[in-house]
């Protein structure tokens, strides 16, 4: 009734920006992401008949009932599938920058669905597991493959075409992304809320929804060429218009701070010395900026030079979902 899984953030080139369903986790568009290698999640799952309750740790917390009742929410999901009613205990390390846009929500759902299926002995297939791990958090079902992933939005009404399926694997193309870290703090509009908020009131929302098709198309084809030039236009253009919609929102957001974009002025700076460099970010004010492996280190040199700049962590396509050994044999009673 024990196992172990664990799982690595993913980075969106074409954003996921809008759902059509929110109790499912449904989404308005398709979207395409890296799995990172650097960034994971861990976690144990123990289902037991000695609980209450469920349990939740995080880094070796206790976390509040607030955030035990999500997971909880999402062990239900779980338990009606597998006709099981037993609590558990969620054990969860995450080897993430939590909640500075670097996406610790879709390696925690995605480590957290694969390790309770797995621990109430459920057979599934790897798109089912990306359904499931979708309802904790949309991102979350692309990181159960590594490599390059596209989550198809699917068209049922009950999401049972829309999961994450692998393009390339992490080894047949090689790039790098750099995430850097400009403000450690929480954000402060989260995106689930955020992108709801563009639905319902931004009039930039439907020219979001006119052109993110074609510019998954463009960057499916450069992922099939190798063509790092047009993958990067496309990228940063694509993250660009998704911030662009914040804007017309109302109340309007912006996920940036002045040293977001000195960053995306260095990056640009790059470009114009001949080094392809490119941005993009998420629902948070830090940067993440991909580049060919041979100038890894130049990129890096040039944005360590900003003041602004408090940490780099460099990245490269990463793994999918794996099962490890149970560290901990005990049982929880
Ligand atoms: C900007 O997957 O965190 O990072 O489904 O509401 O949990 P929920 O949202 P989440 O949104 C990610 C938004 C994004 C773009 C992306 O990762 O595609």
């Amino acid at each position: 009734m024990k196992a172990t899984a664990k799982a690595h953030t993913n980075i969106a080139l074409i954003k996921y920006w809008g759902k059509r369903d929110e109790k499912l986790f449904l989404p308005m568009n398709n979207s395409l992401s890296i799995t990172l290698d650097q960034f994971y999640t861990t976690t144990s799952v123990e289902f037991c008949t000695c609980l209450k309750k469920d349990i939740f740790l995080l880094n070796g917390n206790i976390m509040s009932e607030e955030e035990t009742n999500k997971m909880s929410r999402f062990l239900d999901l779980i338990r009606e599938m597998s006709g099981s009613a037993l609590y558990g205990v969620v054990d969860s390390i995450n080897k993430v920058p939590t909640a500075a846009g670097f996406a610790s929500s879709a390696s925690g759902f995605a480590a957290l669905a694969a390790a309770s299926t797995k621990a109430l002995g459920m057979e599934i297939s790897d798109d089912i597991l990306s359904q499931i791990a979708r309802q904790g958090s949309g991102s979350a079902c692309r990181s159960i493959h590594g490599g390059y992933v596209e989550w198809e939005k699917g068209e049922q009404l009950d999401g049972s075409d829309s999961f994450g399926k692998q393009i390339l694997t992490e080894n047949e193309w090689d790039l790098s992304i750099l995430s850097v870290l400009v403000e450690p703090n929480e954000k402060k509009v989260l995106s689930r809320e955020g992108m709801k908020r563009t639905v319902d009131t931004s009039p930039f929302y439907t020219g979001w929804l006119e052109t993110v098709d074609d510019d998954l198309k463009v960057a499916k084809q450069a992922i099939h060429d190798r063509d790092f030039e047009i993958l990067g236009n496309v990228l940063e253009s694509n993250a660009l218009k998704m911030h662009a919609t914040t804007l017309g929102a109302n109340p309007p957001f912006m996920y940036w701070t002045s040293a977001t974009v000195a960053v995306m002025q260095k990056v640009q700076e790059l470009r114009d010395d001949g080094i392809l460099a490119y941005y993009t970010i998420d629902a948070g004010p830090n940067v993440k900026v991909l580049c060919q492996p041979k100038d890894e280190d130049t990129v890096r040199e040039k944005l360590t030079t900003l003041s602004v700049v408090k940490e780099i962590y460099l990245c490269h396509p990463g793994p999918g979902i794996s099962y490890l050994p149970n560290t901990n044999t005990k049982s929880c009673c």
